[in-house]
């Protein structure tokens, strides 16, 4: 299957989503605190997004049953928002939203932080951001996803956390999945030659210890098998000539 590129004329209408998403990640942002819920947040992405002339593309995504995935702690990601889930100081929870308007998808996520986080929370939520941005810094027409990969592996092994490897980013537009698939590691001169114009996440799921993920009973969550705890950023980006333009910012 080939890869779609965007181009001049689709570009405007693309990046209308992604800063919809965008705004709408800064929107719940803004209003975590302890004791919210996770289904408040849920209920926040959903009345937010219909708000910008949107719809969630999470919603009913392969049976997904809610607007938005909200991973807290050791979940790495696809958290099911819940009433009976409540955020408490020192939780880390990532929020993971995808917009779909005017006919284009644009996802973000961010892993925020409740009251005064432990050394441990706050080192796997730095690492974590730090690869994201180290992905996205290597991103520029020519250069291969290994390339990408190995960048943001590479800054969480010296920082003693691991990177997911059973899921990764995804190109994006027209539908919220498309190829390519997009691996968090690598080894430099492999993978996919990125051209101008491709569209995809990078979306690097970090741990505090291993690698390693389950998928919990519901069919969604996913979990670290050792427990610890995982944080993870997201943004959309463009690959152009020189560079990339990080279209959730
Ligand atoms: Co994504």
């Amino acid at each position: 299957m080939g890869i779609e590129l965007i181009g001049p004329r689709e570009l405007p209408s693309l990046r209308k989503a992604a800063r919809a998403a965008a705004e709408t990640l800064a929107h719940v942002a803004a209003r975590l605190a302890p004791g919210i819920s996770t289904a408040d947040i849920d209920h926040w992405v959903r009345e937010d997004t219909a708000r910008r002339g949107g719809r969630p593309s999470q919603l009913g995504y392969q049976g997904f049953p809610a607007a938005v995935c909200t991973s807290r702690n050791h979940v790495v990601c696809h958290g099911i928002p819940r009433r009976d889930e409540r955020l408490a100081p020192g939780d880390i929870v990532n929020v993971d939203v995808t917009t779909c308007l005017g006919g284009f998808h644009g996802d973000t996520s961010a892993t925020f932080v409740i009251g005064e986080p432990s050394p441990e929370a706050r080192h796997v939520v730095d690492v974590a951001r730090r690869c994201r941005q180290a992905g996205i810094a290597v991103v520029r027409e020519g250069v291969r996803l290994g390339d990408v990969g190995a960048a943001i592996e590479e800054v969480a092994r010296k920082a003693g956390c691991s990177v997911v490897r059973d899921f990764g980013g995804h190109g994006i537009g027209r539908e919220m999945h498309l190829p390519p698939h997009v691996p968090h590691y690598g080894q430099r001169g492999t993978g996919l030659r990125l051209k101008a114009g491709m569209v995809f996440t990078i979306e690097p799921m970090v741990n505090l210890g291993g690698p390693d993920v389950i998928v919990l009973d519901d069919g969604w969550t996913v979990v670290t098998e050792d427990g610890s705890l995982s944080a993870q950023f997201e943004h959309t980006v463009l690959v152009t000539r020189d560079g990339c333009e990080v279209l959730t910012r």
